[in-house]
């Protein structure tokens, strides 16, 4: 996955698939900070942020980025651009808050009455994290995984995140996939309400390693939308054309815990009540949420019928709701891409800094604001145009000026991975030589 996304972000290649990513701890860690709650690296690939749940095709998808450090566990998101040699690494520690986030998924969402909602029906399908849950190891075939990585048994159930385990053991989502420790590895996990998780994680990208599973899940009709009957043929159709759509449980909990995000910010442990987190938003909230969703794409539709002299093809209210919680591919080119024509650009070790704020997050704030805020905002064409990244983007500057620190692309010289032989270190080297670019 590193290497394939070195090639695509720097405009070489173009993802055939659309493709989710979470960080682990070789990835370029500066670039995804300036999305921490996501966005797109570039076209078909979406960077999930420090944690967040998407739909696609009805499916539930959540992610948990970063890898366990318990000194670091309880800090805020303190790191700063240009990172030095110790917040390149802190930065992609994991962080409390944002597990906590993710499990206020299932102590929020009571009805008007305060009646839980339905777990079942909003579980999620599938959560990945760079490493492994902690102790799943105990529910596969260990003594099989320590005959092949048998340094894996040094640590024995404490091998993981109990961070990762946490967000398991409560959210019960069906698969969880993760990475980091260069095996494949099956798990079964069973909840005590006789639901499973089931685990797998997979190699390094690497030739002749196991680091490919292909999974077939059945596409449903979007769930945040029960289509009528009448209708699934036609979402059938649309189906072949499935979208990345946002969660609307996930945007109510990041807009109301906003504030908590940008008041914590220590460098020092701070940890945080669980209380903060719980009963963040009623379904009636999630509801006027949704219906935010479909005044601004009426708007949008209206406005593009005028301006192409369309007013008899106005779309039906039907058919704008079976879209309008799409992510739009909204990427805007903030920085430089990697030439190697160019000689000013040719030391591979470093990446330029980003010139500008990502129009993607602060448009992803402001979207928070119009769609979840409980004050009426009016949506009118000033909204849409807050909500345009092109309203936000500007001309790249140069980035050779002598006080931008150029920021490692990637960690290799760190030594908080799992151990790998030389000859791993060596294949690593090679593809991210340019000769093979
Ligand atoms: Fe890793």
């Amino acid at each position: 996955m590193k290497v394939y996304c070195f090639k695509i972000e720097f405009g070489r290649l173009v993802a055939p698939i659309l493709t989710l990513v979470i960080g682990g701890n070789h990835e370029s860690s500066n670039y995804f900070s300036e999305l921490p709650n996501g966005g797109w690296l570039c076209p078909n690939i979406y960077y999930m942020g420090r944690s967040g749940v998407v739909q696609f095709g009805g499916l539930r998808i959540g992610a948990l980025s970063g890898i366990y450090k318990p000194h670091d566990y309880q800090k805020g998101h303190y790191e700063q651009l240009p990172l030095n040699d110790s917040t390149m690494r802190s930065i992609y520690h994991t962080r409390e808050l944002d597990v906590f986030k993710l499990l206020a998924l299932n102590s929020g969402g009571n009805n008007a009455n305060g009646e839980a909602r339905q777990k079942e029906k909003n579980r999620l399908d599938i959560v990945f994290s760079h490493d492994w849950p902690q102790g799943i190891v105990n529910y596969g075939d260990k003594n099989k995984l320590y005959q092949v990585k048998n340094h894996l048994a040094q640590d024995g159930d404490d091998l993981g995140s109990p961070a990762g385990m946490l967000v398991l053991r409560e959210l019960k989502p069906r698969y969880w996939f993760s990475a980091h420790l260069h095996v494949k590895y099956a798990a079964i996990y069973p909840h005590p309400d006789n639901t499973t998780t089931k685990f797998l994680a997979l190699d390094k990208v690497l030739p002749n390693r196991d680091f490919l599973q292909i999974l077939d899940f059945e596409v449903q009709p979007n769930r945040q939308q029960q289509q009528p009957q009448q209708e699934q043929q036609q979402q059938q159709q649309q189906n072949q054309q499935l979208k990345l759509q946002y969660d609307v449980e996930w945007l109510s909990i990041l807009y109301n815990t906003k504030s908590i995000t940008d008041n914590h910010k220590n460098h020092y442990n701070t940890p945080l009540s669980r209380d903060l987190f719980k009963n963040l938003y009623t379904d009636e909230d999630l509801k006027n949420i949704d219906n935010r969703f479909i005044e601004i794409n009426k708007l949008r539709q209206s406005i593009d019928d005028k301006n192409h002299d369309n007013s008899e093809n106005n779309e039906s209210v039907e058919n704008i709701s079976n879209h309008h919680l799409e992510i739009p591919f909204n990427f805007i080119e903030n920085t430089h891409a990697y030439d190697p024509s160019n000689p000013n650009r040719m030391d591979l070790n470093f990446i330029y800094p980003s010139t500008y704020e990502n129009p993607q997050n602060i448009v992803l704030n402001n979207l928070l604001d119009v769609v979840c805020s409980k004050e009426s905002i009016p949506i009118n064409i000033d909204t849409l145009t807050k909500l345009d990244t092109e309203t936000y983007r500007k001309d790249l500057q140069d980035h050779t000026t002598p006080n931008q620190q150029q920021q490692s692309f990637n960690n290799n010289n760190n030594n908080e991975t799992t151990t790998t032989t030389n000859e791993e270190e060596q294949a690593n080297q090679q593809v991210i030589s340019p000769k093979l670019i």
